[in-house]
Formats: C-alpha cells, structure tokens, sequence
C-alpha cells in the first residue's frame, strides 16, 4: 500500500491559529490539503486565515465548551485528517505543592485533555475510515521537574488516551506528537538566557521551529500503519 497523500484531503486542525498548529495548517496547504483551522477567538481566526491565505477556512470554536464543538462538527461535513494543538498555559506549571490550589490544577486539564476529549467525540462521527486524529501532549511527560507534577500527569493521560482511542477508532489512527521546547510566537518572547536554560543541555541545543514539529503530524498523518504511537520531537531530550 501507499503511504496517504494530503493533496486534495481535508485537514481540521483544532488550535491551528497560532504556534505549533498554525504550522501543522501551512505544512498540510502545502503539502496539498484543504485546511480548516479552528480555535476560540475569532480575532485569532481571522489572524491566521489572513496568513495562510488560499485554501484555509476557520471558525471560533471554544472546545471547553461541548456545544460549541458538536455545532463546528456539525456543520463541517466529512473530513480526512484532525490535528489537536489546542492549548492554553496553566497557571499551576512550576507552582510547589504545598501551594497548589487544586480548582486552578484541575483547570489544567481543560483544554488540553477535556477539550482533546471533546473534539474526538464528536469529530470522530465525520472523518473518514482511513482518517487519523493527532493529538498533542508535551516532553514534560517524560521529563518531569519540580513542581510540575500536575502538568506531567495531564500530559501522560494524554499519551495513554491516545493509546485507549487508537483501539476504541480502529480503523481511524490516533497519535500523539510530544514536542519539547519549540520556539513558538509565545516562546520567542521568552528571555533568552530562559531559552538557553530549556535547551543548552539537549543533542540538538536550540528551540525546535515549529514547522519541524509540524513535520510529525505530518507523518502521522500519512503514516496508514502507525496508531496508538507518540512521536517525540524533542532535540534529543530524552536520551540524555
Ligand atoms: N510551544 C512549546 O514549546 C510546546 C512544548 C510542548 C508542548 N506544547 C503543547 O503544544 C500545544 C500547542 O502549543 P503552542 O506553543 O503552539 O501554543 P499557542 O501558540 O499558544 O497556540 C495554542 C492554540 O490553542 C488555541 N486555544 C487556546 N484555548 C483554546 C480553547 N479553549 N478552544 C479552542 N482553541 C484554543 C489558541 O487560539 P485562541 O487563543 O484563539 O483560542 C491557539 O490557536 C499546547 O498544548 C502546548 O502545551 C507546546
């Protein structure tokens, strides 16, 4: 069998307005794709769409809310492929637990797992039976570090989920890429002896670019005999 191209496919990617996602959008038009892209502020939309130009449509879509999601599959129609990049930054990463305030850490887990949840439930009724779904957890999972244990847990229930689904879909795929530090528009902003700190001690000592990471899903997506795996994208982070 041949690995699935994108050209022509149909490519969701919730979260694609920015970051990560937005470079999952214009890998997937590039590579041929039709592409929707969908996050919760309309502003950001419009914003990415301006961006991609041909080829990109985009709703407002809040996936902590469940209506909201099934609206945007509703009307949607069939599709082929769905990245999830959706994410927002929790106020408990790096917070000791002696202070942990567990209404904020249960926050944590809204959009990135509940939201995740959410938007393969009722995604998974319109994508095609050769479709995947790609969701996204990150490298703390796997690197823990002090005062991030609430955040190591939600992404670990993500790679596990994605486990759980690729069985539940077949034959729809689910994956999961994890990336390490990637030099998103949020990132770049970050002070760079903090960047040089994240990153000195990894194979590959810099931030990942975003359309490297795009590369994974890309991957996965094409990928017809890949499911239930998680695709580190990390500059080598785990090995050392
Ligand atoms: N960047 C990194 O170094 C890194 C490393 C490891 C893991 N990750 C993970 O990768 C994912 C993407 O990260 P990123 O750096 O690309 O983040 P980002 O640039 O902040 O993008 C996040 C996207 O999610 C959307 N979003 C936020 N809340 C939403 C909601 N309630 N409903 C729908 N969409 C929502 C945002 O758009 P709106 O504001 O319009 O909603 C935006 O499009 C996150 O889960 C992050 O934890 C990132």
């Amino acid at each position: 069998m041949e690995a699935n191209s994108l050209s022509g496919k149909k490519v969701v990617v919730i979260g694609g307005t920015s970051g990560i996602g937005f470079a999952v959008a214009a890998a997937a038009l590039d590579a041929g794709a039709r592409v929707v892209v969908a996050s919760s502020r309309q502003a950001s939309v419009q914003g990415a769409l301006k961006r991609l130009g041909d080829g990109a449509a985009g709703f407002a879509v809040d996936v902590n809310e469940e209506g909201d999601v099934e609206r945007f599959f509703g009307g949607l129609g069939p599709f082929d492929q769905l990245a999830f990049t959706a994410g927002d930054w929790g106020a408990s990463l790096g917070a000791p637990l002696r202070e942990l305030d567990l209404a904020v850490a249960r926050g944590a887990f809204a959009v990135r797992f509940w939201g995740a949840l959410a938007v393969v439930k009722h995604g998974r009724r319109t994508i095609a039976e050769g479709g995947s779904i790609t969701l996204t957890d990150g490298i703390i999972a796997h690197r823990p570090f002090k005062g991030a244990a609430v955040n190591t847990a939600m992404l670990g229930a993500i790679e596990h989920l994605t486990r759980a689904l690729a069985v539940d879909l077949a034959p729809v795929r689910v994956n999961a890429v994890c990336p390490g530090f990637v030099l998103t528009e949020r990132n770049t902003r970050l002070p760079e002896d903090l960047i040089r700190g994240f990153t000195a001690r990894l194979p590959l000592a810099r931030g990942g670019a975003p359309a490297e990471v795009a590369e994974a899903y890309l991957y996965l997506m094409r990928g017809g005999y890949t499911t239930g795996q998680v695709l580190l994208v990390d500059g080598g982070g785990s090995v050392v």
